[in-house]
């Protein structure tokens, strides 16, 4: 490769550091504020294997990316763990000079039969998405699929295989399961197993968000610390997402997302790639930027490159940040579905 190493501000002086790449826009559930079984039926058309990039194609470009700045990785879907042979897509991008981390985000449903390969594969940690364990509640939210069971043995199989330190996201919706998540804290407290608590957002456009469905993290955080007192802990790194706390017993961490009530915009250092070879340079923007296309007719790696320097030096994106104006003025946009773009 020819191009050189090279530190990349976008207009608001933020570096490119994370890239997100999702590999599927397929799941095997049917989250009810990501792909609800109404419009993602049996007949709905995914994406064709030959529109998504192969895995040669997502290692040429992540190398570039690491030569823009990247050193994390998180796999994304969709959920990742249905892309068959995923073990040697991230061997292949281990294998990259300068990528510190490599993660993964799943449902964690299909986790308990790749966990150990994955991690002999490089995989440094997993996230599994888990919105809660009252059976009903998790059962309503994701669409009657997956079994709460084998998403806790997949977590076990990853503890064991050391894909640490793990996390839970858990989506919280208001008058869904706000009030379950008092189950799900105690359920990992004291397990080294981190729950982070994200805000309900309006990703995409099917899952009809009002503001009113989201729970501020400020308010969660009191109803958790009636019962065990928590107190803020550092960031691990700058631009870190979730804002840490400690119980106070030493019973271990648990994370705040609030993109809504406490936007992080600005310290955003996060490109996304869909599993269709488009980069976003935010989970809110209308449109991404096709690499796929000139990849497949020749462009040279140098040409790839200043693409994807020109898009990042363009990069002005705030959307959490201007959300409550944009809702204001009743500013209707397109946005990307979460299943498409990874979250
Ligand atoms: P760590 O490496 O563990 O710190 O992971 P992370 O928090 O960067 O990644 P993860 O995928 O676990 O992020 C959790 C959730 O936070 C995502 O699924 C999104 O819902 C939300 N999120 C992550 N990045 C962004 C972002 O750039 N903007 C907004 N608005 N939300 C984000
Ligand atoms: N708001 C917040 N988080 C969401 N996720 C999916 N949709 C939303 C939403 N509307 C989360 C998933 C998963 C991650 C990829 O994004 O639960 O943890
Ligand atoms: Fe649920 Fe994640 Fe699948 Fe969406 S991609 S349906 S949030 S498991
Ligand atoms: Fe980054 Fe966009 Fe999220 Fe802001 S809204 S933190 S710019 S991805």
């Amino acid at each position: 490769m020819r191009v050189t190493e090279n530190h990349l501000l976008d207009r608001m002086n933020r570096s490119l550091r994370d890239l997100r790449i999702s590999v599927t826009d397929r799941c095997n559930f049917r989250c009810t504020y990501c792909m609800p079984e109404e419009k993602y039926h049996r007949n709905f058309q995914f994406l064709k294997t030959k529109e998504r990039l192969d895995f040669a194609e997502i290692v040429r470009l992540a190398g570039l990316f690491t030569a823009a700045g990247v050193r994390k990785l998180r796999i994304t879907g969709g959920e990742p763990l249905l892309r068959p042979a995923l073990g040697d897509l991230i061997g292949d991008l281990r294998a990259l000079p300068n990528i510190e981390e490599i993660a993964l985000t799943t449902n964690g449903i299909l986790l308990g039969q790749h966990a150990a390969g994955l991690k002999a594969a490089g995989l440094d940690r997993v996230t599994v998405s888990l919105d809660a364990l009252d059976k009903k509640v998790f059962k309503q939210m994701t669409g009657g699929r997956g079994g709460l069971g084998r998403i806790l043995d997949g977590i076990d199989a990853a503890l064991e295989a050391d894909l640490t330190p793990i996390k839970i996201n858990a989506v919280v919706q208001r008058g869904v399961n706000d009030d379950s998540m008092m189950q799900l804290l105690e359920r990992f407290r004291g397990t080294g197993v981190i729950v982070r608590m994200i805000e309900y957002m309006d990703v995409g456009n099917i899952n009809h968000w009002q503001e009113s469905d989201t729970v501020p993290s400020a308010e969660l955080r009191a109803r958790i610390g009636e019962r065990w007192p928590l107190r803020a802990e550092r960031s691990n790194y700058d631009g870190e997402v979730a804002t840490r706390h400690l119980y106070e017993d030493g019973e271990g961490e648990i994370g705040f997302i609030s993109s809504v009530s406490e936007p992080f915009c600005g310290s955003c250092h996060r490109a996304r790639l869909s599993s269709d070879g488009q980069l976003f340079t935010c989970l809110f923007a209308a449109a991404g930027t096709d690499l796929r296309q000139p990849m497949r007719d020749g462009a040279t790696d140098e040409e790839l490159f200043n693409i994807i320097h020109r898009v990042w030096a363009r990069r002005a994106d705030r959307y959490s940040e201007q959300r409550a104006e944009l809702l204001r003025r009743g500013r209707a946009i397109h946005k990307p579905e979460m299943y498409y773009i990874g979250g």
